[in-house]
């Protein structure tokens, strides 16, 4: 479609100006055909810029989550390789696994909003427009039952090196899945899988991603109020969304290949290097139990290792666990 082609073509040149004349050289289609797309696509909210005798110029600064911005910054092989970006969904992993359970490995879905998005032990997830980024990757790994959690831990670290990478601060990994910095949660990660019932084996798996940019702190219902933070609490130019969606799919793609080739020794050290409550005191809240225990260190199978006040050591799956620093 010409829209797309002309979005394409734009984002190659973000900030330059490139003229009607060229982009219908380039694109094979009538100036009337681009100046339709463009009118098109500044409808639907790019800031995209006319100046006669220059031409069209998509602005640097504009911010437009669109499957061609996100293509601009993805260096990877499979993730994001083919890819759905939405105005809104309910979830983004709800919508991978009943819409597209055959997709090929790293078909992603991204949002802008979510109207029924879902975090760890049946939580809801607040995904409102103009704050986060809601994405979704299908994945199908060859990785026993077992390890399903090591998707989860790759991710996790994938997150913290693309925030480093694009908002120039490190933040750290509060066990299992949840980044935080300075005692403010920024993202949170779900893995889900389905599973063939003959053998056993992962058919597929889905991360989801979702990550505060902004906060309108007024809306928030007080509990998340309380543990919320956002990139821009840390971070003083952000990065645009698709730059840090494409981020995050680099890393992510780098961390599975390193679980693929070397195993889950080089990607634990990593996790663990990034942990942020090792050597602290922290609440153990599972279903039946909570107490106080301290954080000692993960296994070689992303396990968690707690003193308990009596001098007990406990080794925590992720299962029904969670942590509260
Ligand atoms: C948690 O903090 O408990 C995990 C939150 C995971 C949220 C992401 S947003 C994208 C994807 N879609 C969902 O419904 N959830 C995940």
């Amino acid at each position: 479609m010409v829209r797309e082609e002309v979005l394409a073509a734009l984002e190659r040149r973000r900030g330059d100006y490139i003229s009607g004349e060229t982009l219908a050289e380039q694109l094979g289609v009538s100036r009337a055909a681009v100046w339709k797309a463009i009118a098109r696509l500044r409808a639907e909210g790019l800031c995209i810029d006319a100046v006669p005798g220059s031409g069209y110029q998509l602005r640097a600064s504009d911010d437009s989550l669109t499957e061609a911005a996100v293509r601009t910054g993805l260096h990877t092989e499979a993730l994001g390789r083919r890819l759905l970006v939405l105005r809104e969904t309910d979830s983004t992993n709800t919508l991978l696994k009943r819409a597209y359970p055959t997709a090929p490995h790293g078909f992603t879905v991204i949002a802008e909003q979510q109207t029924a998005g879902r975090g760890r032990l049946g939580r809801s997830f607040l995904s409102p427009p103009g704050s986060g980024l809601y994405m979704s990757m299908l994945l199908r790994p060859s990785l026993p039952l077992s390890h399903l959690n090591f998707l989860t831990i790759t991710t996790a670290v994938a997150v913290c090196r693309a925030v480093e990478e694009t908002c120039g601060f490190m933040p750290g990994i509060k066990w299992v899945n949840d980044i935080f910095m300075e005692g403010k949660k920024l993202c949170g990660i779900l893995t889900e899988a389905s599973i063939e019932g003959e053998t056993g084996s992962v058919d597929f798996a889905v991360v989801g991603v979702g990550i505060n940019l902004w906060l309108d702190r007024d809306n928030l219902p007080s509990e998340v109020r309380q543990v919320a933070g956002c990139l821009a609490d840390f971070c003083a130019a952000l990065p645009r969304r698709a730059i840090l969606a494409s981020a995050i799919l680099n890393q992510i793609e780098d961390g599975y290949k390193l679980l693929c080739t070397e195993g889950t020794g080089p990607l634990i050290a990593q996790y663990r290097s990034l942990l942020c409550m090792l050597g602290r005191p922290v609440q153990v809240v599972g279903p039946y139990v909570s107490y106080t225990a301290d954080a000692l260190d993960v296994d070689e199978n992303g396990h968690l290792l707690v003193r308990t006040e009596s001098g007990e050591i406990r080794t925590l799956s992720t299962g029904e666990i969670s942590i509260r620093l």
